[in-house]
């Protein structure tokens, strides 16, 4: 049987971050098809304690969220919606070719937001965070994981997913945060 891969985005509109996070707690839950109860490691990755074989991500900004779950593989997964972007930005995390892509682009901020999420979502899978880059130049042409740009079906609104190749993520120890429930 070919192991599960799923993921789903949800529009909305949540004022707080709190209610972000909770919206996308939400659809992991309806990702998973059960109740969910999150925990995090050390480095704020999440991890479903009573689900040990998924593993799974979750993105939210005002306008929208997003959820991932792969069973036995790790996976990110990272949803941004239309903001200003300080050009200093871009400099500072894409490479050239990705600039001059940007800068090409008919919708450079999109373009932009684009090659965020797939760098964002390689980072979550790799579940490190801002240290998984080796610089925050790194390309978004990683070869531990396959990307995937997700059509979202919402305006000014792009998402990827980062999808592990191999390597399961290790046992997790769970943080001192407190659990959350969706
Ligand atoms: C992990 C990280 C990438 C999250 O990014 P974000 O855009 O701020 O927020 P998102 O809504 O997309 O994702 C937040 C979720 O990521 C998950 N997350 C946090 N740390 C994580 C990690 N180490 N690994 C995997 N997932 C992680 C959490 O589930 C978190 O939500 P929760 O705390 O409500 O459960 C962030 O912590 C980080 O390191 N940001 C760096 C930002 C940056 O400069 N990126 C440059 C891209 S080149």
């Amino acid at each position: 049987m070919t192991p599960r891969v799923e993921w789903r985005v949800k529009s909305g509109a949540w004022h707080s971050l709190a209610e972000q996070r909770q919206a996308a707690y939400s659809l992991l839950a309806e990702v998973v098809g059960a109740a969910v109860t999150v925990d995090h490691d050390a480095a704020g990755a999440p991890f479903l304690p009573d689900h040990p074989e998924l593993h799974v991500s979750i993105s939210h900004c005002p306008t929208a969220v997003a959820a991932a779950v792969a069973q036995g593989r790790n996976i990110g997964i990272d949803i941004e919606s239309r903001r200003r972007i300080d050009p200093s930005l871009v400099m500072r995390v894409c490479i050239p070719d990705e600039v001059a892509a940007i800068q090409a682009a008919a919708d450079p901020t999109m373009a932009f937001l684009r090659f965020w999420t797939r760098k964002e979502a390689v980072l979550k899978c790799r579940g490190t965070g801002i240290k998984g880059f080796g610089s925050m130049l790194e390309a978004a042409s990683p070869t531990d994981c396959t990307l995937h740009d997700i059509d979202t079906l919402l305006p000014d609104t792009v998402a990827s997913v980062a999808l592990a190749n191999e390597c399961p993520k290790p046992d997790k120890s769970s943080s001192q945060t407190p659990k959350l429930q969706a």
